[in-house]
């Protein structure tokens, strides 16, 4: 045991600063820090605040007592404490310090972004069907629905020509296409794995440019051709290929084995409790490379690029799995911080963003029609 004494001196001596990623807000006439790095939030007051900006530089506690007067030793040293508790305070040389300066270097855009991206992270599961219920209940019973359509009755039209998709196999293929959440569990073969990968994140093509030398041409588009997805196949049926998890090379059209392993009922932690996506022959976890587009764009806005790209890539995957007469689904429920610490990914330069899944749907063609879940 090391003696109180000797430990008190220790922490007033230990160096520290204020958080960097400090959100502050009111809530319920409630001031509230957050950090958004750690997703620990306090709530304050002005003497909080006071604080923080006197520990904008590194700083020690024994400097705070000298510095800071009105204030018992008592009550600085607590504070102190309770805000390196709650991650609004680092010290020095800790593990947070160390995670929050990789950040600052990799994740160039401002404020809004990064607050929005961590502080929306989920880690927890899907709520279970009464949770579900209890919400409906408590928000959306009684209350009304806002409207499907929108309308300009008033003003003069011209009517359109219905399309009987007859033309292109395409037109079918979007007729056709439908989430898919019941699944055999059986297998796809390797040629329809190689082509829903090739079709969705695959290299198409190349080109060169002056300032950016060569880029790649994929089925969907990317801004600034950055491409920054990168994606990885969970393998749990596919004929000839073993079970485990896998990264897709982009540059050669291959999947590099990260774990082997059968990973059906890590799937449903992925997907934050969505239990159905076990029998998945496959299921896709994919990933933003920060730096590849922040490098380029610095404005927060550039942010929503991720999530635009991600939604273009789910729609190639959807129609090229609908193509194929397979069942396929996409999920923006996911559990971020699980996908992360399996990939073995840092979370900040490399974030989790959306996952697609494809397989052999248990349903005869048609059933969809009857009547579908919506989640
Ligand atoms: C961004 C996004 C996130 C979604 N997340 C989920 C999800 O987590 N779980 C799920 O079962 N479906 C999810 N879906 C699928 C929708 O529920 C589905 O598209 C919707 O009910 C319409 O059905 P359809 O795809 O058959 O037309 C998501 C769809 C989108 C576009």
């Amino acid at each position: 045991m090391v003696p109180i004494a000797e430990r008190r001196e220790k922490e007033i001596g230990l160096r520290m600063r204020t958080s960097p990623h400090i959100v502050i807000y009111f809530q319920v006439r409630q001031l509230v820090l957050e950090n958004y790095i750690t997703r620990q939030s306090f709530q304050g007051g002005p003497a909080t605040v006071l604080l923080l900006d006197y520990f904008t530089i590194w700083r020690t506690a024994a400097q705070a007592l000298r510095d800071l007067t009105g204030y018992t030793e008592e009550s600085i040293v607590d504070s102190i404490r309770n805000l390196r508790d709650h991650g609004l305070l680092i010290a020095e040389d800790s593990e947070q310090d160390r995670l929050e300066n990789r950040f600052a270097k990799k994740w160039l855009w401002p404020n809004a972004s990064r607050y929005y991206h961590f502080a929306t992270k989920l880690d927890e599961p899907y709520s279970s069907p009464e949770e579900i219920r209890n919400y409906y209940e408590k928000y959306l019973k009684g209350t009304k629905q806002p409207a499907i359509y929108k309308t300009y009755p008033e003003r003069p039209k011209i009517r359109l020509l219905p399309d009987s998709g007859a033309e292109a196999p395409l037109f079918q293929t979007l007729r056709l296409r439908h989430t898919t959440r019941d699944f055999s569990g059986g297998s796809i073969s390797l040629k329809q794995l190689s082509r829903i990968i090739y079709y969705t994140w695959g290299k198409l093509s190349t080109y060169k440019t002056q300032e950016f030398g060569h880029l790649l041409h994929k089925a969907s588009p990317s801004a600034g051709a950055r491409h920054p997805i990168e994606s990885y196949a969970v393998v749990n049926n596919v004929e000839g290929v073993r079970r485990g998890i896998y990264h897709y090379s982009v540059k050669d059209h291959s999947l590099e084995l990260v774990k082997a392993g059968d990973f059906r009922e890590r799937c449903v932690t992925f997907s934050a409790g969505q239990t159905w996506t076990r029998n998945a022959s496959v299921l896709f976890l994919m990933t933003a490379v920060v730096e590849r587009t922040a490098w380029k764009y610095r404005i927060p806005r550039v942010y929503r690029a991720f999530l635009l790209d991600a939604g273009h890539i789910s729609q190639s995957f959807l129609l090229v799995s609908t193509a194929l007469g397979l069942g396929a689904f996409c999920i923006g429920v996911i559990s971020d911080l699980s996908i992360e610490r399996e990939l073995g990914i840092d979370g900040v330069n490399e974030t989790a963003i959306f996952a697609v899944g494809v397989g052999c749907s248990s349903k005869e063609k048609g059933d969809f029609e009857k009547g579908a879940e919506v989640h």
